[in-house]
This record gives C-alpha cells, structure tokens and sequence, in this order.
C-alpha cells in the first residue's frame, strides 16, 4: 500500500470499519506523517501523529500545541465562530483553561460521582427489564444510549423526562456527516440553539432553587469573582451533554461486540466479575470512541524528524496510538487481562484529560456486570452498523437475542 493511497477524510471508509491498515502502514513509515487536503470547507491539509509516544507529547504540552488557535476539530471553524467556540473548555489553553476546569471540578468531585453509583445501578437494571421479556433488543439504542443519557441527567440536574431531547440534540449535533439522521448542517445548528434556550431556562431555576447538582453549582460559581455569563454556562451544558452520551455510548456497544467477537473471553468475564475493572480498560482500548483531536502548533520545532511550522495543525490519533506494536503486546489480540494497558482513550494526560473518565469506568463496569448478570445466550442477529464519521468511532445498531435471567 503507497502512503499517498491513505485519506482520512474519507468518512466512508470509516462506515466500513476503523482503517486500522492505514494506521498500522502510518506508525511504520511515516509515524508523523504530512497528510493531504479533503475537498470539502475547512479540510486543509494537516500532520496526521499516529504513535503512541509523539501522541503523548503532543497531548501535553498545552504551550506548543495549542488548543485554542484551531480549536481541537479536525476541520477548520469559520473564522466568525472562533470566538464563541472559544468558550468551550474543549477550546481552550492555560491558564484560561485552568480557572475553568478548577470551577467545574467544583461540580465534580469524587463525591459527587460515588453517590452516583446506586442510583446507576437501579437505572441500568430498570433498563435492561424493560428489554428483558422480549428475548431481543438493539443494544445501541435500548440499552447503552440509555444508561449515560440518564445519568448526565442526574448529574446536571435535569429531570428524567427531559433526558430524550438531550439525546436528540446531541444526536443531531454529532450525527451530521451520517445519512440516517437526515441531518443538515442547518438543523445541528438549530439543535444547538435549543439546546441553549434549554439550558438558560434550567439555570434560571436552579438560581432560584438550588439542588446539589452541576448546573446549581455552576449557576452560582465564578470565575476570578466573576458569574458565568449565560452563554458561558450554556456552553458547558451542551459540552457535558455531548462529551458525557456519545462517547460512554459507544464504548459499551463496541465493548459487546468485543466480548460477542471473542466468546471465550466473555465466559470468562462471566465467570470471574473481578476481571470487570480490567476489561473495561480492554475495551477502552480497543474501541478509543474519540479517534483523534487536534492541536495548532505555536511554534517551529521538529516532531518524528518532520519540520513542523507554527500555524501547523497537528492532529493526534488516539486510535492509531492504542494499536502501537512498540507499546501493547499483540495489540490486535483482545485480552481483558491485558497488563499493564496505559491506553490513550481518555486523552494521552496534559490539561484536558476526560474529566468524565471515572464516571464513564463506573457506568461501564455496572453496565457489564449487571448484563452479565442477566442475559445469557447472547447472539448478534445482524452485523453492528457504523456510524459514518471519522471523529467519533460510532456504532447505530446491534441487533441482538438472548435468554434472560432473573
Ligand atoms: C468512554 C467514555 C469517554 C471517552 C472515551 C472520553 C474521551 C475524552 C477525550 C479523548 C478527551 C480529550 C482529552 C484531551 O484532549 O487530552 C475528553 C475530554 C473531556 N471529556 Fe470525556 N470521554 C468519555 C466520557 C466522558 C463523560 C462521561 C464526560 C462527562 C460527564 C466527559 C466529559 C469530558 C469533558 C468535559 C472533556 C473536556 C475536558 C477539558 O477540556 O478540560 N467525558 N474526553
């Protein structure tokens, strides 16, 4: 295969499945490699970082990768958004980024996500009973869309009854490259403005009456002394709402298609819970729901033997780097015993690492263990479907039967 064959803004290509080919073809010859422009607005050109090591360096080093200057998507803003995107913790770069993170971690304590966890526990068995008679399901929809979707409800403060328009909002934000939603780009644009609307009406009630929850707490915190103006707040609303649903979503669909692909290794998990915590590292690795961000370069230097210019954008596979032959073992071989298995799903450290990543391990392993718990026989009736975008490693469907127990 010629390295000028390699196009990842082919999201076609990616409906098919991840083109772990490419990656593997990249680490080996061109590990930091020049890739070329897509045709489409915003595709310009861009370095593709695909092994684990340079991953890392790119990911922590706030100061010559910014995330800022482009942002962190793949394509390039229109200049007129710049600004206002810019006020997504996502976007930006210390210490602005700093005093944010510290005013949501205010939200977000360990505390917080422990007292989480019984009521996680009665929502996934309430959603796996709701299946259970029926001897089938879509995993995707009837079982992991629901569990994260219900508990960034709860964490946020926004009642159950509401949760299926954030659903439904973050679906049309995220899902616009695939031709199942029907999604232009003018309908996520207005998702995202009632998404908004939405959230300037909570916090208004939760000024009001404040519980013990993010929004109440957000609503009344400050950054330097300063309130969160409303946009800022509703910026870290729609930030929740679409980092905490699609990514824990799709890791537990493509966690069960891991397990049902390697049917000795689900006997296993089956038969020792212990190997839950494990597994779940496994699964992160294997599917790495996020497949890459992206960084400016603010200065010249030299990466992987490339002359980088500032301006340069530089995106980093996660994906490409928790598949590198130099770091894991046999690391096309799905192994819930994997150790040690210091993936890069959640990002390779830095600044920005996922600041839901234990409340995502925590639905994850109470996902699997109650599954494991109460479906037996499990079979895929019909392949997964993909969903076709190359930024989120996303799965539609998975048609499923099973016996249920208990
Ligand atoms: C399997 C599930 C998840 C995966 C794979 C994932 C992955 C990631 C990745 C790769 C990043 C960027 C890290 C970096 O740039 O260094 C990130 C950031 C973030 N994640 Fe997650 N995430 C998951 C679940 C969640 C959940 C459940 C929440 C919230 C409830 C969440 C909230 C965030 C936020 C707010 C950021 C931005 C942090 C910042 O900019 O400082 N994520 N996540």
């Amino acid at each position: 295969m010629a390295l000028s064959d390699i196009n990842l803004w082919d999201k076609d290509r990616f409906v098919e499945g991840v083109p772990h080919e490419w990656f593997t073809e990249l680490r080996r010859e061109a590990p930091v490699f020049k890739h070329h422009a897509g045709d489409d607005y915003g595709e310009s050109e861009f370095w593709c970082v695909s092994g684990y090591d340079d991953v890392v360096t790119v990911n922590r080093d706030n100061a010559t990768f910014s995330s800022a200057r482009g942002l962190v998507f793949l394509w390039d803003p229109p200049p007129d958004q710049l600004e206002q995107q810019r006020l997504l913790m996502l976007n930006m770069d210390p210490p602005m980024h700093t005093r944010y993170r510290r005013l949501i971690n205010k939200g977000f304590t360990p505390r917080m996500v422990s007292e989480l966890e019984s009521t996680m526990r009665k929502r996934t068995t309430e959603i796996i009973d709701r299946v259970a008679d029926q001897g089938e399901c879509d995993f995707v929809t009837d079982i992991a869309s629901e569990l994260p979707l219900q508990v960034i409800a709860d964490l946020m403060g926004v009642p159950q009854e509401d949760r299926h328009k954030l659903f439904d909002w973050s679906n049309r934000m995220i899902g616009a490259e695939d031709p199942e939603y029907g999604v232009t780009q003018e309908m996520a644009q207005h998702a995202s403005m009632e998404l908004y609307a939405y959230a300037s009406e909570l916090a208004a009630k939760k000024r009001a009456d404040p519980k013990d929850d993010l929004i109440s707490v957000l609503s009344q915190a400050s950054v330097d002394g300063e309130q969160l103006t409303e946009l800022e707040l509703d910026l870290f609303f729609l930030l929740l709402s679409v980092a905490g649903n699609e990514t824990t979503r799709n890791l537990m669909s493509h966690g069960m298609v891991a397990l049902l692909e390697h049917p000795d290794q689900l006997e296993r998990l089956r038969a020792h819970r212990d190997l839950v915590p494990g597994a779940t590292e496994e699964m992160l690795r294997w599917a790495s729901p996020v497949l890459h961000f992206r960084r400016t370069a603010t200065q010249d230097l030299v990466l992987g033997g490339k002359d980088i210019k500032a301006g340069d954008k530089v995106v980093i596979w996660y994906i490409s780097a928790n598949r590198d032959e130099d770091v894991f073992a046999d690391p096309f071989t799905f192994d819930i015993e994997r150790t040690p298995n210091e993936h890069v799903a959640f990002g390779g450290g830095g600044p920005h690492f996922c600041l839901g990543a234990n409340l995502a391990r925590m639905e994850i392993q109470v996902m699997f263990d109650l599954v494991l718990d109460r479906l037996h026989d499990i079979e895929m009736t019909a392949p997964p479907a993909r969903l076709r975008s190359n930024f989120i490693n996303g799965l539609k469907h998975i048609p499923l039967k099973f016996t249920a127990k208990g």
